[in-house]
């Protein structure tokens, strides 16, 4: 049975009369950049997330790029991150001018190691006397990226204290993770909403996801929200007045239309995801495989959280990735390697001088790692059919 990564159909067909109506809606009015829809979407999201701002942007990249620019960070500061992420979060970070500083992850949950950032901070970094960090370079650490891989909450609590003490920005890349939640010591909190800013991808394949490029920020500070609803039109304010150089990150009424009708209905689609990986999970078990495989840790599933994890992706790891992921590819199951080489080995990152066994968790990651299909419409026949054939590859008896 052939079963794809990702099929959108079923999610489309569903909605396609709201959608045409809202699209035929737009085209009528021919009002398409950052008129009432998108309002309606900025409103809807700030509600949804619980904070008081929320900024729509025409990509998750364009969304870290204009906070980065908002905040002025750019040439001799320094931004720590993961690399075991999108290309977007180190490429946006080097597109301001400033540097991207790689720490590496957690290898049960693969977001950023909370204890790899506080070593790298107190080890590898200096304080100046003005209170500032610098790196080994001398560049000025202005902010921690953490990035919500795959849907679940990087641990927010101890990276939250490593960056008060020392007085950096948080800007939360949760472009994988809308709606994630995690159990903070001061209750649950959600992705983005953690830090002084959040950034979200509505890529079509997103678990909330538009019909072409959108994205979106949220913060609570309002001259932080005012700077960046100026960053995404140049820099302008009032018209043909640049206070500072922004770009073009609007979002327009098309995308925004259609996450309106979409945002209804993410949770129950999160709460889809969640059954296909428990029949994963149980599956996996019955048959024995879960000796051969790693299967996505849930960490905040016990503190009763709904959206403990909301399944952006679901990532197994075994050390023999690649012949099982060419024997699924022979039975028509689709796969994919999310990411085969962490953002420190980049071509493109060579200048930043890091070598093989830097990031060694980030490494094996890249090594092991692979996304099985996941999507609400997904049926319990195709969940069977990938179970079988990763059976067959580990030589399992059908039971
Ligand atoms: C972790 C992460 N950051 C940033 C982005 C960039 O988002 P977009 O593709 O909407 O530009 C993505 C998109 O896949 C992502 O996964």
């Amino acid at each position: 049975m052939r079963v794809p990564l990702l099929d959108l159909s079923g999610q489309y067909r569903a909605l396609a009369e709201p959608l045409r109506a809202e699209i035929d809606e737009i085209l009528a009015t021919q009002e398409f950049i950052l008129g009432p829809k998108v309002r309606a979407f900025e409103a809807a999201i700030a509600a949804y997330c619980g904070v008081p701002h929320a900024i729509g942007v025409s990509s998750g990249t364009d969304a870290l790029l204009a906070i980065l620019m908002a905040l002025g960070v750019g040439p001799g500061d320094a931004v720590v991150t993961t690399a075991y992420t999108f290309f977007a979060t180190g490429g946006c970070i080097a597109r301001v001018g400033a540097t991207p500083l790689f720490v590496d992850m957690d290898p049960v949950t693969y977001n950023i190691s909370p204890r790899a950032l506080e070593e790298y901070l107190a080890n590898k970094c200096q304080q100046r006397q003005d209170g500032s960090i610098a790196d080994i370079a001398g560049r000025t650490v202005r902010a921690i990226m953490p990035v919500h891989l795959f849907g679940l909450c990087c641990d927010m609590d101890p990276i939250m204290a490593i960056t008060q003490h020392y007085r950096l920005q948080v800007i939360e890349d949760a472009a994988q993770a809308i709606g994630a939640e995690y159990p903070g010591a001061n209750g649950t909190a959600q992705a983005g909403t953690i830090g002084g800013c959040g950034c979200f991808s509505f890529y079509p394949s997103k678990n909330l996801g538009a019909a072409g490029d959108a994205g979106l920020l949220i913060c609570r500070d309002d001259a932080l929200a005012e700077g960046l609803r100026i960053c995404r039109q140049h820099g302008m304010e009032p018209r043909y007045f640049h206070h500072f150089i922004g770009g073009n990150f609007r979002l327009d009424e098309i995308q925004a239309a259609v996450l309106n009708v979409k945002l209804p209905h993410l949770d129950g689609w999160s709460a889809a995801r969640r059954r296909v990986a428990d029949v994963y999970r149980e599956e996996f078990s019955r048959r024995g495989l879960d000796d051969h495989l790693e299967l996505p840790a849930e960490p905040y599933r016990a503190a009763g959280l709904t959206n403990h994890h909301i399944y952006h992706q679901y990532v197994i790891r075994t050390p023999r990735r690649d012949a099982l992921r060419e024997h699924l590819t022979r039975r028509e199951i689709g796969t994919a390697i999310y990411y085969p080489v962490g953002l420190h080995q980049q071509q493109c990152f060579d200048y930043l001088g890091y070598n093989e066994g830097d990031l060694p968790e980030t490494e094996r990651a890249a090594r092991e790692t692979l996304a099985l299909p996941i999507y609400p419409e997904l049926t319990r026949e195709q969940q069977a059919a990938v179970v079988d054939a990763i059976a067959e590859f580990f030589d399992r008896p059908a039971v």
